[in-house]
């Protein structure tokens, strides 16, 4: 098996695997498997998460896995029990992969090699989230048929955004053009000339795709990096929605603030393909947990 812990590592070789297994799974979406039959897969999740951790318990599921639910208010991390402890005692139970989100960026990269159990990023801090870009390559894949010579704009939140970084890392693999706008304090200068930075109107306008960043107020220092008037200025607008390209799409991670990143009337506009993503979350998130735990691409049907 295979521990998936960001996209920046990560070859196009193992990426276009999961994309293709995960497009199978995507176009067969009732479909099931006993691949993971008898096998147990843990998720703790150290954040809040809606879509993140229940598309991986149904992935989990519709490959057959018995899936564990850790609660980390209840668990002894409240008596100070270390991360590597906990999954150390879940790995002697025989749990074989644990799906993990937590604040702290680039743990899991230490972990990994210290444990036998596979490990699968679910978002560490502002670092990565490879699952959500997968699934967002995986939705722009399926819509333009490829992601050579795309221009995505990522426009929002970026210091903040692990999702950002991992779609930077994972689309510029495979010749897209990353575009980054936003308001200055919430720009991130550490993509090594991977993104060009541009303004919120040049990125809407020259875009294939207008992936849109939720305002994670919860990780701000400074609440005034978010203005009042942050729609009109660096949201995207019914107005500014307008300027998009004839055939371009709208992309946001969720959960959206509606309003804030993005008009309300927007949320559910033709162009956006929000709940689509949703959906590709799951047939991701089955090819990652195939790979994790079975390895490699062996015994794929597709
Ligand atoms: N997009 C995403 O990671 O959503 P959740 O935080 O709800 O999992």
């Amino acid at each position: 098996g295979h521990d998936l812990i960001g996209l920046k590592e990560l070859s196009p070789e193992a990426i276009c695997a999961l994309l293709d297994r995960a497009q199978w799974w995507a176009e067969h979406p009732h479909a099931r498997s006993d691949a993971l039959r008898g096998r147990f897969v843990a998720n703790l999740f150290f954040e809040p998460s809606t879509r993140t951790r229940f598309s991986f318990e149904v992935a989990a599921r519709r490959l057959g896995a018995d899936v564990l639910n850790f609660s980390a208010a209840t668990s002894s991390v409240q008596k100070g029990e270390s991360l590597y402890d906990t999954l150390r005692t879940l790995e002697a139970m025989g749990v074989e992969a644990a799906v993990v989100r937590l604040a702290e960026p680039g743990v899991l990269a230490e972990l990994a090699p210290r444990l036998a159990m596979r490990l699968v990023n679910a978002g560490d801090g502002a670092n990565e989230h490879p699952t959500q870009a997968l699934l967002d390559m995986l939705t722009i894949r399926q819509r333009f048929g490829r992601l050579e010579g795309l221009t995505v704009a990522i426009i929002g939140d970026i210091a903040h955004s692990r999702v950002a970084r991992s779609n930077l890392y994972g689309l510029t693999k495979f010749g897209a053009r990353v575009l980054f706008a936003g308001p200055e304090p919430l720009l991130w200068h550490g993509h090594g000339g991977l993104a060009e930075v541009v303004s919120v109107d040049e990125a809407v306008e020259a875009a294939d795709v207008v992936m849109m960043l939720r305002v994670q107020r919860e990780r701000h220092v400074d609440p005034a990096a978010v203005p009042e008037d942050y729609l009109a200025r660096y949201g995207l607008t019914v107005e500014r929605a307008r300027r998009m390209k004839p055939h371009a799409v709208i992309l946001h991670p969720a959960p959206v603030n509606r309003g804030v990143e993005i008009a309300d009337e927007l949320v559910e506009d033709p162009r956006a393909l929000i709940f689509r993503q949703v959906e590709n979350g799951v047939a991701v998130r089955m090819a990652v947990l195939e790979r994790a735990v079975q390895g490699g691409d062996a015994g794929w049907a597709s």
